[in-house]
């Protein structure tokens, strides 16, 4: 099962975030959890970026090489109809994660384009979210 995990913008600056939402783990040290928890069976692919249009183009490059999605499209979450429109063309699972409880937050953060397009999310629990990502798509997927 070949699974690309995106990370959108500022991401690359977790350990520097404010704890009490994004908790103390570096994008890396999240990165290295993953591929430790991951199911041997589960090949993992990291991206991050900044720019909206990368995480498109890297997402339309996807559509015919990854078996799934993990993304975390960060502020995108609530401006990008790009990356909704990119996503809606993936058929396989698209899994959106937060590592902060993004509904119960500011207004401007219930504004979610990405959602609609997802077949699962977890959000609130921290690097613990991608995890339980993983765990869905191997309950989801199996052995493909
Ligand atoms: C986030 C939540 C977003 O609202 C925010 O802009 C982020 C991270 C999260 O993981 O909780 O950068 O996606």
């Amino acid at each position: 099962m070949k699974i690309l995990v995106i990370n959108g913008p500022n991401l690359n600056m977790l350990g520097k975030r404010p704890k009490e939402h994004y908790g103390s783990m570096t994008l890396d040290e999240i990165n290295s959890l993953m591929l430790k928890e991951a199911k041997e069976d589960q090949q993992l692919t990291f991206y991050q970026s900044n720019y909206e249009g990368d995480i498109v183009t890297k997402i339309q490059e996807a559509l015919t090489s990854y078996d799934a999605i993990i993304i975390n499209p960060a502020a995108y979450t609530h401006t990008s109809v790009a990356i909704h429109d990119a996503l809606e063309m993936f058929l396989g699972p698209i899994v959106e994660v937060h590592l902060s409880h993004v509904d119960d937050r500011e207004d401007f953060r219930k504004v979610n384009f990405i959602r609609s397009v997802a077949t699962m999310t977890f959000s609130g629990k921290k690097e613990e979210s991608y995890i339980d990502a993983l765990k869905y798509l191997e309950e989801k997927l199996g052995n493909k």
